[in-house]
């Protein structure tokens, strides 16, 4: 059975909701310290809210996207209040779906930035041995099934989510030596916020076992995450109950 002590601390970006806010609440009760973060404090405080441990539960609000080159200097800060982290679990990011032709610049790099340029310098800051546990110390990222078989009107999303994919095969074989993991889970529909009312009808009679939920993705996550994956790095996990 997974479980952690609360000395295990991790960050948790995206945390005030959809799969963020339920990966933070299964870390928090299975007896980790979570350091949720996120822009939208009421959500944030929601999230908290219906922690088993409340007590282990810290709110961290901010934009990622706001300093990008300043990530690292961020993680380390958060150590300086917190203390060492045993890992993260980088869940924010936003969707896109628009066809080639309405696509611009500004949103292309709107995407890449919360979906890959924030994650990539929230693992350089991580991946900082003033700031980890040392070995054991892992790291999950969520890309997208879009990543690997993008639908139509993916051009931004599939592109920020299979970069995210290969940038962390890459960055795993880096970091193996020290013993730090690194892996993507990559979901199709899941029932969130993000999943809007047009993406749920795109998608109705794809999936043989219907919408996917927050659980079904976070336990994979906090598995991942956990010493029971200990000798798992440098993977990308679909979860589409065999939908692709
Ligand atoms: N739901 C799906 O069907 C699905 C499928 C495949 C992959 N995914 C991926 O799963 C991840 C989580 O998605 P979700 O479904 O849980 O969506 P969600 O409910 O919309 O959650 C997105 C989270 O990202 C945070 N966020 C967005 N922009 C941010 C920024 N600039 N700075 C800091 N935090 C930011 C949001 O918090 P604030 O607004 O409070 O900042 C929110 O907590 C995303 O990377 C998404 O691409 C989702």
């Amino acid at each position: 059975m997974i479980s952690f002590l609360s000395e295990q601390r991790f960050l948790v970006t995206g945390a005030s909701s959809g799969i963020g806010e339920g990966v933070a609440l299964l870390l928090n009760e299975l007896g980790a310290t979570v350091i949720g973060i996120a822009r939208n404090v009421e959500r944030l405080e929601g999230m908290k809210a219906k922690a088993k441990h409340p007590e282990n539960v810290f709110l961290e609000q901010k934009d990622l996207t706001d300093d990008l080159a300043g990530l690292p200097q961020y993680v380390k800060s958060l150590r300086e209040k917190y203390g060492k982290f045993q890992g993260m679990a980088y869940c924010a990011g936003i969707g896109n779906i628009m066809p080639l032709r309405a696509v611009e610049l500004e949103a292309i790099r709107r995407v890449f930035d919360i979906n890959y340029l924030a994650p990539v310098f929230m693992a350089k800051g991580l991946a900082d041995k003033r700031n980890n546990n040392g070995a054991k110390t892992a790291m999950v990222f969520i890309a997208s099934s879009g990543g690997v078989h993008c639908d139509p009107g993916m051009t931004s999303y599939a592109g920020s989510k299979g970069a995210l994919i290969s940038t962390m095969q890459s960055v795993a074989r880096e970091l193996a030596p020290s013993g730090i993991r690194v892996n993507c889970v990559s979901p199709t529909l899941i029932q969130t916020d993000m999943a809007d009312e047009v993406s749920r009808q795109y998608a109705e009679g794809k999936y043989p076992m219907g919408l996917g939920t927050v659980p079904d993705v976070a336990n994979m996550i906090v598995y991942l995450l956990s010493d029971q994956a200990k000798w798992i790095t440098a993977q990308n996990y679909i979860i589409d109950c065999g939908a692709i």
